[in-house]
This record gives C-alpha cells, sequence and structure tokens, in this order.
C-alpha cells in the first residue's frame, strides 16, 4: 500500500474516522444543561429571592457564595430565564440584567451594559465620554421614568470591589442607595462572588445594604461531581466512548480539589480531543491523566510569557545555574543582562523578585545551613526545564539565551 499523505490521512480521518466528540457545544462553560444536578435546594433559594419581581415589588438584595466552579452563575442564570419567559406573558415593567464584572473590566463598562438592557440605546449611553457619575445619573432615569422594577445581578462582583477600591469610586455604595433616589420603580442587587474574603474588604454600610440575603453553595462531592459529568458527557460524546475508570479519575481529580464541576468538565473535554486525535475508540484514564497534564501545562505557559523580561531573565538564570543561591542566579543573571545589552537591576531588588515568582509556583527555595556563614536560600525551578525552554523559544528577545 502506498504511503499515505498527512494531510490526506487526518481529512480521511475527520470525515470517516472514529468521533467520539459528536457535540462539544454541550461542554462549553456557557451551555446551560436542562436539569441541574444536585443543585434543586440552591434553584429553590435564588428564586425565593426573587419571587417579590412578578408581583412588582423590590427583592431583598442577595449576596451569592461558593467556591470556584460549584454552579453559581449556572444556577442564577438558570433562574433568571425562567423569569424572564414569565415576565414575556405579562405586561410589567420587569427587567433582569446580568453583567460579569469580570468581563466588563470597567465601571463605566458594567454601567453602559446595565443601561443597555435596560433599553437605552447607544445614543443615550455611549460606550465611552461620560463620567461615571452620568452614566449611572441616566440608567436611574431610566428606571424612575419607565417605572421599572430592576434587578441587576452583578456576577464575580469581586471585580468591582478591586475596581472601586483602585479608581477611588464608591459605585456600589451609590447602587445599595439608588432607591432613595428613585421616586418610582425599584432596584435590587444580586452579587456573585467566589472570593470568600470579600466580605471583610466591603464597606460596613455597603456590606448591611447587600447582605439582605445571603446564599451559600457548598462544594461537590465526588459521587455529586460523576453524576454532573455523567449527565454532560451523555450528548456530548458518542455513547459508550468514556470508560467508567476514566469518568471515575476525572470525578476524582476533580473533586479532590474542592468539588470544582468546572474543572472536571474541562478535564473531560481535553481527554476527549486528545482520545480523538489518536483516534482512539474511548476516552481512558490514560487520556484523563494525559488532559491534567497538558491543562496543568498550559497554565504554566501562560504564567511564563505574563512575566516582564527581568523576571522571564532571572527564571533562565535559575535554569542555568540549577539549584543555586541568589548570589550565583544573581551572577548568571547579571552575565544573562550583559549579552542582551540590558541595564542589570540590584541585587536586592533580584532577591524581592525572586520571591514574588516563587508565589507563582514557578520556582522554589529552601533555607541551607552552612556552618558558620549562617544560612543562605536557594531556589530551584519548581516545573521542567523543557517547558521553559519551548515557552521562551518563540521569544524575540530571549530566543538566543535558551
Ligand atoms: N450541577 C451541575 N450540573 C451540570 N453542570 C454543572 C453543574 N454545576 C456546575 N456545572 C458546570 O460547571 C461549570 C462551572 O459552573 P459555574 O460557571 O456555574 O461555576 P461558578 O460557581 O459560577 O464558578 P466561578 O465562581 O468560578 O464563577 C459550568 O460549565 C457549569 O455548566
Ligand atoms: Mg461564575
Amino acid at each position: 500500500m502506498a504511503v499515505q499523505d498527512p494531510v490526506e490521512k487526518m481529512l480521511d480521518a475527520a470525515q470517516n474516522g472514529m468521533s467520539l466528540l459528536v457535540d462539544r457545544e454541550k461542554l462549553h462553560f456557557t451551555y446551560m444543561p436542562d436539569v441541574i444536578q444536585h443543585r434543586d435546594t440552591e434553584q429553590e433559594m435564588v428564586t425565593q429571592s426573587l419571587l417579590p419581581i412578578l408581583k412588582r415589588s423590590r427583592p431583598s438584595n442577595l449576596l451569592v457564595y461558593g467556591k470556584p466552579g460549584t454552579g453559581k452563575t449556572l444556577v442564577v442564570r438558570k433562574v433568571l430565564s425562567k423569569i424572564r419567559v414569565r415576565v414575556a406573558r405579562t405586561d410589567f415593567p420587569i427587567r433582569l440584567v446580568y453583567v460579569n464584572a469580570k468581563e466588563e473590566t470597567t465601571t463605566y463598562g458594567i454601567l453602559v451594559s446595565f443601561g443597555h438592557q435596560l433599553g437605552l440605546s447607544e445614543r443615550d449611553l455611549p460606550p465611552t465620554g461620560l463620567s461615571i457619575a452620568e452614566v449611572f445619573r441616566r440608567a436611574l432615569v431610566a428606571v424612575g421614568s419607565g417605572g421599572i422594577n430592576a434587578v441587576l445581578v452583578i456576577d464575580e462582583i469581586d471585580y468591582l470591589v478591586h475596581l472601586a477600591a483602585r479608581t477611588k469610586n464608591d459605585v456600589l455604595y451609590q447602587l445599595t442607595r439608588a432607591n432613595e433616589r428613585l421616586k418610582a420603580g425599584s432596584l435590587a442587587l444580586v452579587g456573585i462572588s467566589n472570593d470568600l474574603t470579600f466580605k471583610e474588604r466591603l464597606d460596613a454600610r455597603v456590606l448591611s445594604t447587600l447582605g439582605e440575603e445571603e446564599i451559600v453553595f457548598t462544594n461537590y462531592t465526588v459521587e455529586q461531581i460523576r453524576r454532573i459529568l455523567e449527565d454532560r458527557i451523555g450528548g456530548a460524546f458518542v455513547s459508550g466512548a468514556v470508560t467508567p475508570p476514566a469518568l471515575n479519575l476525572c470525578a476524582a481529580m476533580a473533586g479532590s480539589q474542592h468539588g470544582d464541576a468546572r474543572r472536571a468538565i474541562d478535564l473531560m473535554r481535553v481527554a476527549g480531543e486528545m482520545a480523538e486525535r489518536e483516534q482512539s475508540g474511548t476516552v481512558t484514564e490514560g487520556h484523563i491523566r494525559a488532559a491534567a497534564q497538558k491543562i496543568e501545562e498550559n497554565k504554566e505557559v501562560a504564567a511564563l510569557r505574563s512575566y516582564p523580561l527581568h523576571e522571564k531573565l532571572l527564571i533562565v538564570a535559575i535554569m542555568r545555574s540549577g539549584g543555586s543561591s541568589t548570589g550565583e542566579i544573581y551572577a548568571a543573571y547579571k552575565e544573562l543582562a550583559r549579552t542582551l545589552r540590558q541595564d542589570a537591576l540590584t541585587q536586592r531588588r533580584v532577591t524581592q523578585m525572586l520571591s514574588e515568582i516563587e508565589v507563582s509556583g514557578i520556582i522554589t527555595s529552601r533555607l541551607v545551613h552552612q556552618g558558620m556563614h549562617g544560612r543562605t536560600k536557594k531556589y530551584k525551578l519548581a516545573i521542567p526545564a523543557e517547558i521553559i525552554k519551548s515557552t521562551f523559544e518563540g521569544d524575540l528577545t530571549l530566543g538566543d539565551v535558551v
């Protein structure tokens, strides 16, 4: 038989080969499953809290908490979509608005998105050019003049608190006081956060208003994660594609952290893609392990890329000197800086940078006793040197030194 052209081989495989993933969309993080397993109580509590809106009165403000991947966004969005269906059948001016503070990235963006979802046009609320106070005023005028009963859901609200602290803008306080400024209509707030400490950073006045009600999402158990996975892979994969040991391992790996359903689903998706690429008929435990490693490496690569040049140089210096003291690393770093015609930073600054890089888990340190010379700190890489080499090889400045 003739040697097959590599391109033809791949195209053949895609057309007639074994396809394991039949509906990738079902594993995407925005996909909303019909049934949300193990979250009946939480769905009931969120619904209960929002029920007054259907009678055109203001619901209490609500804070929803829980670790990442515990279904907070999913549950709240599900409840919103169900209420919207009911509202559409009435002529009540009720608006349920969802914004994500992390995605919007600015206070301005959050308020503009809120205004647009209330029905204001781009002309009423341009994407730039107004002051935050003015955007806020226009959004409130829209609520008041339309007599609208509005619910504003702010997902990842901790980012808004960070933004507010940076810009010295007390938008959250303004939002919690909005009802006092409204002659008609009302505004209720729902905040969602996976940062359990963010409450401590809130202004006490904001906290007392925002936290009128609270719902805590507990971590999923391994068994619950397994059921959730089973549900999500039915439909996403061809039937029987995922072997039971692979399913169990995937649930155990995600469940052992803190019951993170997102991690479980990501792991299964990546494992499925790897199995498919290999033209394997099933997803095995090996694929799950390989997927976990790949996801971990992707995180490390992203972290490495995000460093400024001198941090990158330090990492290369450690890689080259292999398990060495701050002094030795500094010497190797100075040498690298000279090769690249960069001014070297001071040893003091470099020592500080080493501690910062250590926090990311890319390097580790240990204290070594050196007899009468006292103690010294030694650093070494905590990730394989190959990852650093392959990541920095493509870097225009660093390509030649790794
Ligand atoms: N009970 C469940 N049944 C099916 N899928 C679920 C369930 N819980 C979570 N998921 C899925 O897991 C992923 C993470 O869920 P979600 O986005 O709701 O987490 P979260 O609590 O908002 O996390 P974060 O705090 O990181 O935003 C999503 O893809 C979601 O569809
Ligand atoms: Mg979320």
